[in-house]
């Protein structure tokens, strides 16, 4: 492996993989190719802007004609997908885009590396491909019962690069991470959404009792994770990646407060997500079978990624305008007011 197409390069975990993966393979070429849509930013990149074997390209994975002259111009020898439409409420409001990137983007990608000899495809994937379970955990082999438009779409992603491999032997190899945090995440998702507005003084919309559990994973832990599997993971496999870190929503809210010196006050308890998960566990014995650890002090992490939000206003407000406004008060405006009749 030499040239390395990062798909989704721009966005929250792929742009940490770029970071890493510049940083620890000098030998190795970089290539992000992003659409850089609401989700994509640059500035996620800049700390590799000016490395030499760091290279960005505008462009849809859906589009084949891109993909193909980007494959064929740096000669590349092996794709990470992370390129996605990734926010569970935005698939409930239009579920298209979903399928355009994360159905027809993953076969696009497929199909023209297959047509090029490239063989080597790593997906990124979801923990919530299987839907949720009160107890126990997930193991690779356990059927897949997506319960949104968004994990839908992911478990469609997946079960093309499982066909591209049965069918056309390509080396595909998938991750199953779960819910991921740290910095640069698009303030949409709970953490950056609560950590931002709670510096502002404003509501923290908790869905229904805040009493949903999600298995937090830092996204360094996430990137060294899909590292790995790159580089040792077996031909057609499928590994979960997980923080085993299980935390109730209101809980994590609790801490992020406390750490924020805000009061619980600010907490409001709104109508709840249709169709919400309860709970997602994942089995982690495959991939640390091929030697991978997460760091397990959520604590100091968690500490460190409000410190880094505190610190990096610049990031973070110029994205709050705009576009994310306007799904701000679709997703919020009512809710909230409701919430406080
Ligand atoms: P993100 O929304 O922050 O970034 C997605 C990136 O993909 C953006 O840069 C966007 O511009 C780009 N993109 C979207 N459509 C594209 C297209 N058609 N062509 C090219 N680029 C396109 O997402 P994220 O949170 O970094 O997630 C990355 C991947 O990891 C996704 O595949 C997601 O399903 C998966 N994942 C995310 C989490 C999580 O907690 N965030 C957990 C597990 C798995
Ligand atoms: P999110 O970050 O959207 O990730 P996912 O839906 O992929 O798990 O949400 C994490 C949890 O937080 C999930 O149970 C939904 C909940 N949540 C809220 O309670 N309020 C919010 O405003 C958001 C965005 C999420």
């Amino acid at each position: 492996m030499k040239n390395i197409l990062v798909t989704g390069g721009a966005g929250f975990i792929g742009s940490a993989f770029v970071r890493h993966m510049v940083e620890k393979y000098p030998h190795y070429t970089i290539i992000v190719l992003d659409k850089l849509t609401y989700a994509g930013n640059t500035d996620n990149l800049l700390p590799v802007h000016d490395e030499p074997n760091y290279r960005f390209e505008r462009g849809d994975i859906a589009d084949a004609v891109t993909v193909k002259r980007v494959l064929e111009h740096y000669q590349v020898d092996a794709i990470v997908n992370f390129a996605a439409e990734s926010h569970v409420d935005r698939s409930i409001m239009s579920s298209h885009a979903f399928l355009d990137t994360d159905v027809i983007g993953v076969y696009v990608l497929l199909e023209q590396a297959r047509a090029l000899g490239i063989t080597r495809f790593h997906q990124v994937s979801t923990d919530e491909v299987y839907g949720w379970l009160a107890e126990g955990d997930f193991k690779e082999t356990d059927t897949l019962q997506p319960n949104n438009p968004y994990s839908a779409a992911k478990a469609g992603g997946e079960m093309m690069v499982r066909a591209y491999h049965v069918t056309h032997g390509m080396y595909t190899t998938i991750t199953r991470g779960s819910n991921t945090y740290g910095p640069y995440q698009y303030p949409e998702k709970m953490m950056p959404l609560f950590i931002t507005e709670a510096i502002d003084d404003r509501p923290l919309p908790v869905y229904g009792d805040g009493k949903q559990v999600r298995d937090w994973l830092h996204v360094d832990d996430h990137a060294r994770a899909i590292d790995l599997v790159l580089h040792v993971g077996a031909a057609g496999e499928v590994y979960n990646v997980g923080g085993e870190n299980e935390q109730h929503n209101i809980d994590v809210t609790h801490r992020l407060l406390q750490l924020l010196g805000k009061p619980k006050t600010l907490i409001r308890h709104v109508a709840d997500r249709p169709g919400h998960d309860r709970r997602y566990a994942v089995d982690c014995t495959k991939i640390r079978a091929l030697g991978w650890q997460r760091n397990d002090d959520f604590e100091s992490l968690l500490a460190q990624t409000v410190a880094w939000y505190q610190r990096n206003e610049w990031w973070w407000r110029k994205i709050k305008t705009g576009e994310y406004l306007e799904f701000y008060k679709q997703q919020y405006a009512q809710r909230l007011a409701d919430a406080q009749a």
